[in-house]
């Protein structure tokens, strides 16, 4: 049943507003649509001593908890450096080993040059394969797809597909 779905989104930006997040809000949307129960997880926001392991926190065991419920799991992030940024990698570092099996990945990416739309590719991917994920598409946006913070049509068309395909793939798995 679709409504036995969950989905969270992380959203991987240390800076606010942000277009990633306002992504994985979206995502989120689309998938409370498509009868998902959805919790967004913002990593700007969790302790960072406990990001980087210095110290303990509820709020990011409860975080990574979560993820661990989920289905389906959608990761968001400006492009930093060519990759995701950092602190959404320390999140992910938090994870045990095989948290992600069976949940079927999104990631979603956006950057100011086109030249690093493949980082979302070659960055994503390997990221929730490590964690023995089920990597699906990857949407990269452009900051000049934005409109006053807001996302295009075509990025939207983009986003929701991803999110119809990931339903998909849950309700058949
Ligand atoms: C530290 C830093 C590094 C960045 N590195 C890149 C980069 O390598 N490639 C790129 O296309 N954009 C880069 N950007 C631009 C951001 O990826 C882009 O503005 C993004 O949409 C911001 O997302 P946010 O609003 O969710 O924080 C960088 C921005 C910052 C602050």
């Amino acid at each position: 049943m679709p409504d036995d779905l969950f989905a969270v989104a992380i959203s991987g930006s240390p800076r606010a507003p942000s277009k990633s997040r306002t992504l994985a809000e979206r995502a989120l949307s689309e998938l409370e649509a498509l009868g998902c129960r959805t919790q967004l997880i913002d990593v700007a926001v969790l302790p960072a001593e406990a990001l980087v392991v210095r110290a303990e926190s509820s709020a990011v065991a409860e975080a990574i908890e979560a993820v661990g419920r989920a289905r389906i799991v959608v990761a968001a992030s400006p492009t930093y450096r060519a990759l995701y940024t950092g602190v959404l990698k320390c999140f992910f570092d938090l994870m045990p080993q095989e948290h992600l099996a069976g949940k079927f990945c999104v990631g979603l990416q956006t950057g100011i040059v086109p030249q690093h739309a493949l980082s979302a590719e070659y960055g994503f991917r390997p990221l929730f394969a490590s964690l023995e994920g089920v990597p699906l598409a990857v949407t990269y946006a452009l900051d000049s797809d934005f409109t006053d913070g807001e996302p295009s049509a075509e990025v939207m068309a983009r986003v929701g597909a991803a999110m119809q395909g990931a339903v998909n793939a849950a309700r058949a798995g």
